[in-house]
């Protein structure tokens, strides 16, 4: 079945705001998608029906959003296929936090010298920095998976470094940069094989593609909502039940406990167990509407939608000389996101020139510089689809390309671009600003 668009489009009434006097071209999903009705809309009923903290009183309003809380775990581990249910789903702010929670849960307590830890080139830095700090911490040594000139993995290389050292594997279910779509169940054999633990980042496939963590026999798997038509502020962990009950507890205080005395603290079952504090009530009970929402559309015609719009934005990327573009070429299949250069325009100068035509694109190194260093430039422009975009819009960003040589010049010479260079903050954008980068592109 194929995405009925036109008819989605109606849930998301910010697609129909203007930007620079254009109607707006929403393509940073990878960053963060957006929500429908049926998702901000819990908000507004939770708020004001039944706004309440869960699990501590006696009272209705409490009863009503400790069961809504606890019902949004189940439809997650439904949703992934987790037959656990609740037990094997923790709730977490996002994806980074999701795998923090088992760096220091389960490594601090299992690493040590002469362990490995195996992860990928082309990891986000929520998973690249957290192994490298954990692996700094525990003694244990950290081993990178190539990423090949074809945007996918090098599985041979993957077998020579995956070993009786071996402790963990973490890695990308999809490249947030590549779209590559890499082979998990594979990996977590290759990593069983050895007695490795596979932590699998979920976050750009759980949007995006059907799941099923048992069928993948994956140990842990982290997700975010607002990656996925929810709100900001809430993401997930997937982990074994047998993990998740011998594991320590990451963050400390109410609600994860059982009993507690002056001088010791027993723990919660799972999933409170890794759920201290009060915990974000009402983005569980949306990030429960927004998987509804997805499962109505159907996962397996999101999945189609989005390699449709992947192939038909790098086949018409491909074939201009001026533009570079990195992953798995066309006629493979990938996640819904392209990332590219134009020759002659910087990253940022063609964000912001797309902007004025109402085009929202990434421009930068997407949290992953490393995998920009192999790929021997200083950022990318990104594209990234969803549920709601169309290839009219993806003509409309051609087009916009195609001038932008044009434009540059006139864009160089006004307040914008020089407002740009101030407003430019985040490290991460800043260092991207250098008189290296700041050059045009080299191809
Ligand atoms: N991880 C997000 C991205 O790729 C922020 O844009």
């Amino acid at each position: 079945m194929s995405c009925d668009t036109s008819s989605i489009r109606e849930d998301f009434p910010i697609l129909n705001r203007d930007v620079e006097g254009s109607h707006l071209v929403y393509l940073d999903n990878a960053a963060t998608t957006q929500t429908p009705e049926q998702v901000y809309g819990i908000y507004e009923d939770f708020y004001t029906r039944y706004n309440s903290n869960i699990h501590r009183g006696i009272h209705t309003l409490s009863h009503e959003a400790s069961v809504a809380y606890e019902e949004a775990h189940d439809k997650v581990a439904e949703f992934i296929g987790a037959s656990g249910g609740r037990k094997e789903v923790i709730f977490t702010k996002n994806t980074t936090e999701s795998v923090n929670l088992v760096a220091y849960g389960l490594g601090m307590d299992e690493l040590g010298a002469g362990d490995e830890i195996i992860t990928t080139e082309m990891d986000h830095h929520a998973t690249l920095v957290t192994c490298q700090q954990i692996a700094k911490k525990t003694g244990a040594e950290i081993k990178y998976i190539e990423v090949q000139n074809d945007g996918q993995l090098d599985i041979e290389q993957a077998k020579e470094i995956i070993g009786d050292d071996t402790a963990l594997l973490a890695v990308p279910h999809v490249s947030n940069v590549l779209g590559t779509i890499n082979p998990v169940q594979e990996l977590a054999a290759l990593a069983h094989e050895y007695d490795a633990y596979i932590l699998v980042d979920g976050a750009q496939s759980a949007p995006t593609r059907p799941i099923d963590v048992e069928h993948l026999d994956v140990d842990f798997f982290t997700f975010s909502g607002h990656k996925m038509a929810g709100p900001t502020g809430i993401g997930g962990l997937y982990g074994k039940q047998h993990l998740l009950e011998e594991m320590t507890p990451f963050l400390y205080g109410g609600e994860m406990i059982q009993h507690v005395s002056l001088r010791d603290a027993t723990w919660n079952d799972l999933p409170w167990k890794f759920e201290a504090g009060t915990p974000p009530v009402a983005e569980g009970i949306a990030l429960a509407a927004a998987i509804e929402y997805l499962e109505e559309i159907g996962m397996e015609t999101v999945r189609q939608h989005e390699n449709e719009l992947a192939q038909y934005a790098l086949e018409r990327l491909e074939a201009r000389n001026h533009v570079e573009t990195y992953g798995p070429p066309s006629g493979t299949e990938r996640s819904g996101l392209v990332a590219f250069n134009v020759e002659g325009v910087h990253g940022h100068d063609l964000s912001s020139l797309l902007n004025n035509r109402g085009i929202a694109v990434r421009a930068g190194d997407h949290c992953t510089q490393p995998l920009h260093d192999a790929l021997d430039i200083p950022g990318s422009v990104r594209a990234s689809f969803y549920v709601y975009n169309t290839t009219e819009e993806i003509d409309q960003l051609l087009n916009a390309i195609d001038s932008a040589a044009a434009d540059l010049p006139d864009y160089l010479a006004s307040d914008c671009y020089h407002a740009s260079l101030s407003t430019i903050t985040s490290p991460t954008t800043a260092s991207w600003m250098t008189p290296r980068s700041r050059s045009p592109i080299r191809r």
